[in-house]
């Protein structure tokens, strides 16, 4: 019997934070993961590239079988969908879909802030390309959003150096930038995937009237609601409840890694681009 489930990507091991919320709440599905580490960090390279990359990605899932794909990078989100949407996907085959995470979180962010003033951590390329700022005045009108690039949150991320001290020095140094920009911020949203991992860091730097939002629930949920509005899609996708990681990278390097982002323990294979 053919596979066909639906992929999720990352340039490396972010979207798993994504990935694990996703399993949580749609456990009977087919996945795929594939994580580009040996590209990775996409954030600081120009649109150009990312879209290229984040495109030769999206070709392999559909290669594996994938009729349904979800970009868990809020870099390649913001900079490759809507070509690969737009473009790309028509001439490829008009009846497969590519997904993000950042029209899903837009749609959702307003209703966590009081005074209407949010601040956005996200790569250099995501905040480049005011993607959170454009899509969410499309849902809440009048809201104030402040963006912060933190360029060095991946890299540390990536390394494994998350609970090291240098992590908390950067997250420090982030924040209170992010938070001088305005005095009302209430609510701060971690737009990139690999954030997750930081929020010990995050929570400890961050005053108690400013809460933290990771977008792995938001994520999952919304998909959830996609598949009920979609059955054309949601009959294509396989139910066997299956998992397969790969990586752009050495698998035994993602193995060790992949578990601390998704939860449980993640066995992968090495794909050749
Ligand atoms: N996880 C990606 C995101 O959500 C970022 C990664 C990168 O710079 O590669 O933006």
């Amino acid at each position: 019997m053919a596979s066909h489930p639906i992929g999720i990507f990352d340039s490396g091991y972010g979207g798993l934070t994504v990935f694990r919320s996703i399993a949580a709440r749609l456990p009977q599905y087919d996945y795929i993961y594939i994580g580009d580490n040996a590209r990775a960090p996409y954030g600081y390279r120009p649109f150009e590239t990312i879209y290229q990359y984040t495109l030769e990605c999206v070709k392999e899932f559909f290669k594996m079988g994938c009729p349904l794909v979800i970009i868990a990078c809020n870099t390649a989100s913001a900079n490759a969908l809507r070509a690969i949407q737009q473009n790309d996907l028509p001439a490829i085959d008009e009846g497969r879909r590519v997904l993000g995470v950042i029209r899903p979180s837009a749609e959702v962010i307003g209703n966590y802030t009081k005074t209407g003033s949010i601040g956005i951590m996200g790569t250099i390329g995501t905040v480049k390309s005011n993607a959170y700022k454009i899509e969410t005045e499309k849902f809440f009108p009048g809201i104030r959003i402040y963006q912060q690039a933190c360029p060095m949150l991946v890299h540390i991320v990536e390394n494994g150096d998350y609970d090291k001290d240098i992590a908390g020095t950067y997250v420090n140094m982030y924040l209170d930038e992010l938070l001088s920009k305005a005095q009302d911020i209430d609510t701060v949203l971690l737009a990139c995937t690999h954030y997750p991992l930081l929020m010990k860091k995050i929570k400890e730097h961050l005053p108690p009237n400013v809460s933290v939002v990771s977008q792995g629930d938001i994520v999952a949920e919304s998909l959830e609601h996609y598949l009920q509005r979609h059955p054309e899609m949601e009959s294509r996708i396989t139910r066997n409840g299956s998992m397969q990681f790969y990586t752009t990278e050495s698998p035994v390097d993602f193995d060790e890694h992949a578990t601390i982002f998704f939860g449980s323990e993640v066995k992968s294979g090495h794909l050749q681009l």
